[in-house]
């Protein structure tokens, strides 16, 4: 079965086209960020248009990577939210307009939950059958979230952030060391020449019964400690500073991590995915610290992208079967449903 897949639910327009949920096909991806670099962070109305004059553009492109024509397309998939709502907006009617048009079923999908799925393309899909009971953190831009997972679309919540999501908090530090946006990859970079334990950082949420994350007060630390040393930050200084932030950024999630697999010890695996699992020091810490198989999608599948949001189509259809996808008078949403999960 092959499933197309859109997503606009934010600064990436991506088109993708999944075989049987893992396979990729083709998967194309057009990046904002240029455009918004000069504002230091996504502007909505920006960020709408320009998915608007690149989308069909994209699926072209993907069609003919693919080498194929809308017609071998059995479903397809869309971003349905959380996101930019004007960003979101765009891809929806698209998906819509595509689906009427050639009468195929579409299926909406939850983009954090989609991300989850990064971590499986390119794996077989019968060694994914294995994976259950599976804790899976997704660990992006605007959500830290711990689920407790069943099978691939069975999403129970088990932790997520009070403040802050773990992306927005290096986003956030990044822009008051006028860095520019996105903030992750250069406060790895930086990190990497950095001596953490020249600068002491306070441990978030320490208490392990506590399965929540936070991150709004270590990027208030980091304010305070910029505004100590006023103008007169060295290089040096600003590495140290940010190999500090990180490690604890990062490991108030490893702590946690090991904290819910002491409740779900029938747990057979750890999925991580989201913008934030393409940080390499994330990755070594995870596969050092936790004692069970780790599975990260390859580096293009952790940030936004389309093949995602088609493989975790193909499992829900596969789950409802095509009859629950026939409705199209469903909506966006731009929050994450937390109560729903
Ligand atoms: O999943 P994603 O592409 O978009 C959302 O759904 O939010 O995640 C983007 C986030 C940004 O906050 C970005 O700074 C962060 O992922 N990020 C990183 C790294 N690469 C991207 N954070 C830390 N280290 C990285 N290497
Ligand atoms: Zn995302």
């Amino acid at each position: 079965m092959l499933v197309l897949g859109i997503e606009s639910s934010c600064d990436e327009t991506a088109i993708a086209i999944v075989r049987e949920g893992c396979e990729v096909i083709a998967s194309v991806v057009a990046s904002q960020a240029a455009l918004h670099a000069p504002f230091g962070g996504v502007v909505p109305e920006v960020a709408a248009r320009e998915h608007l004059r690149a989308i069909d553009l994209l699926r072209c492109e993907a069609m003919r990577q693919a080498g194929i024509s809308m017609a071998a397309i059995d479903a397809i998939a869309v971003t349905r939210g959380p996101g930019l709502i004007g960003a979101l907006l765009v891809g929806i009617a698209y998906a819509k307009g595509l689906a009427i048009g050639l009468r195929k079923p579409l299926i909406p999908v939850d983009h954090v939950h989609a991300h989850v799925h990064g971590a499986f393309l390119g794996l077989d899909a019968r060694h994914v059958e294995t994976l259950w009971p599976a804790l899976a953190l997704v660990v992006s831009g605007g959500h830290t979230n711990l689920y407790s997972m069943s099978g691939p679309t069975s999403f129970k919540l088990i932790a997520s952030s009070i403040d802050d999501a773990c992306g927005e908090s290096f986003d956030k530090v990044a822009k008051l060391m006028g860095l520019p946006y996105p903030g992750g990859p250069q406060i790895e970079k930086l990190a990497r020449s950095g001596d953490k334990s020249q600068v002491p950082m306070p441990r978030m949420v320490e208490r392990k019964s506590q399965l929540v994350f936070s991150y709004s007060g270590l990027k208030t630390h980091v304010a305070n400690l910029l505004k100590m040393d006023q103008q007169s930050v060295s290089e040096q200084r600003l590495a140290d500073i940010c190999a500090a932030f990180q490690h604890e950024a990062l490991g108030q999630i490893i702590r946690k991590s090991s904290a819910a697999l002491a409740l779900y010890p029938e747990s057979r695996s750890l999925i991580v995915a989201g913008g934030v699992a393409a940080n390499q020091q994330f990755q070594a810490l995870v596969a050092s610290e936790i004692g069970l198989p780790i599975y990260f999608p390859k580096l293009t599948y952790c940030s936004d992208n389309a093949a995602m949001v088609a493989a975790f189509g193909y499992y829900l259809w596969k789950k409802s079967g095509p009859d629950t996808y026939a409705a199209l008078d469903w909506d966006a949403y731009s929050r994450y449903v937390y109560d729903e999960v």
